[in-house]
C-alpha cells in the first residue's frame, strides 16, 4: 500500500483526508492519504524519507517553512515562494505547487484570464499564488492590502501595481479575487470590501469554500456580478497533486461532489 500525507498544524478541518482517500479508492490506487499535526517540521520531511511516503500535502503554517528542508524545488514554488506539495521521488524531495494551477482552472471555467484584470485582496501566501496565476495566464494582477507595506513588497516583486485596500472604490476590474481570511467559518457575518464597490467588478471569487457562499459572494451576486466559490480551486490542487503523485488523471467531478456533500452536511 502507498501512503501519502498531509503535513500542518491544525490539520483536523481539512477536507484533504477524505477528498485524496475517496479520489484514490475510485481510481483502483491501494493507497492511503494521513494527516499529520507535525510538532517539528524538519523530523517530520525526514520521515517523508525514512518512511517512504510518497507524496505530502502541505498546509498552514508550513507552506513557506519547509522550503528549505527539500532537496530542489520547482519554478511556480520559487517565485510563489510557497510549497503546498512534495512529491517523492526515491528519496529526492521536489517542492511544487498547485494552488496556482488550480486558481487558475477554476477562474477559466467562467472568466477569461488573458489581456483581463484582478483586483487581488490581500498579500501572503495565496495572494502570491494568485498573483502568479493571472501572470502565467496573460493576465494583470493588482494588489490590494490592508498593511501598505507588505502589499507594496509583493507589488514589487511581481512588478504589478498596489492599492490600500480602503481605496478599493478607486479600482475597476474584471474580477475580484480574495485572498483574505475574513468571512471564512466560524467568523462568516464579515466581508473583506463594502458591498458598493462590488459593481466595478464583473466577477467576483472568493478563495474560501467554508461557507460555500460567503458574506461577500452574497453581496456580489447582489450586485449583478458572476461569483466563484473556493470549491473548485480546492478541488483542482488536489487533484493537481494526485496527477503530480501518480501520473493520472483523478476523477475531478466525483472529488468536487464527496467535498460538496462534506460541506453541505456541516
Ligand atoms: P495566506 O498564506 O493564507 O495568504 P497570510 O499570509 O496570513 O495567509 O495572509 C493573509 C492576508 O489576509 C494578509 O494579506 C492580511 O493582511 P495584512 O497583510 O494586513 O495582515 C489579510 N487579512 C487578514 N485579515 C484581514 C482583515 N481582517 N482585513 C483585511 N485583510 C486581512
Amino acid at each position: 500500500m502507498k501512503i501519502f500525507a498531509l503535513f500542518g498544524n491544525p490539520t483536523g478541518h481539512s477536507l484533504s483526508p477524505l477528498m485524496h482517500n475517496a479520489a484514490f479508492s475510485k481510481m483502483g490506487i491501494d493507497a492511503r492519504y494521513v494527516p499529520f499535526c507535525v510538532e517539528n517540521l524538519e523530523d517530520a520531511v525526514k520521515g517523508i524519507r525514512g518512511l517512504n511516503i510518497c507524496g505530502v500535502s502541505v498546509t498552514i503554517p508550513f507552506k513557506t517553512a519547509v522550503m528549505k528542508y527539500l532537496d530542489e524545488l520547482d519554478d511556480s514554488a520559487l517565485k510563489i515562494g510557497a510549497v503546498n506539495t512534495i512529491v517523492n521521488d526515491g528519496g529526492r524531495l521536489t517542492g511544487r505547487n498547485t494552488d496556482w494551477i488550480g486558481l487558475s482552472i477554476a477562474l477559466k471555467k467562467s472568466i477569461k484570464i488573458d489581456k483581463k484584470t484582478f483586483a487581488i485582496l490581500g498579500a501572503g501566501g495565496a495572494a502570491r499564488a494568485a498573483v502568479y496565476a493571472v501572470l502565467m495566464e496573460g493576465g494583470t494582477p493588482i494588489i490590494l492590502n490592508r498593511t501598505a507595506e507588505k502589499g507594496r513588497k509583493l507589488a514589487g516583486e511581481f512588478g504589478c501595481k498596489f492599492y490600500h485596500i480602503d481605496d478599493i472604490g478607486k479600482i475597476k476590474a474584471d474580477c475580484l479575487i480574495n485572498t483574505t481570511p475574513v468571512g471564512m467559518s466560524p467568523d462568516t457575518g464579515k466581508s473583506p470590501v463594502e458591498s458598493a464597490i462590488l459593481t466595478n467588478f464583473r466577477c467576483v471569487m472568493d478563495m474560501i469554500y467554508n461557507p460555500l457562499r460567503t458574506k461577500l459572494l452574497e453581496d456580489a451576486e447582489k450586485a449583478g456580478c458572476t461569483v466563484l466559490s473556493g470549491l473548485d480551486m480546492f478541488v483542482h490542487q488536489g487533484a493537481e497533486q494526485i496527477k503530480m503523485w501518480t501520473g493520472m488523471e483523478p476523477p475531478r467531478e466525483f472529488m468536487r461532489q464527496v467535498v460538496l456533500e462534506k460541506l453541505m452536511a456541516s
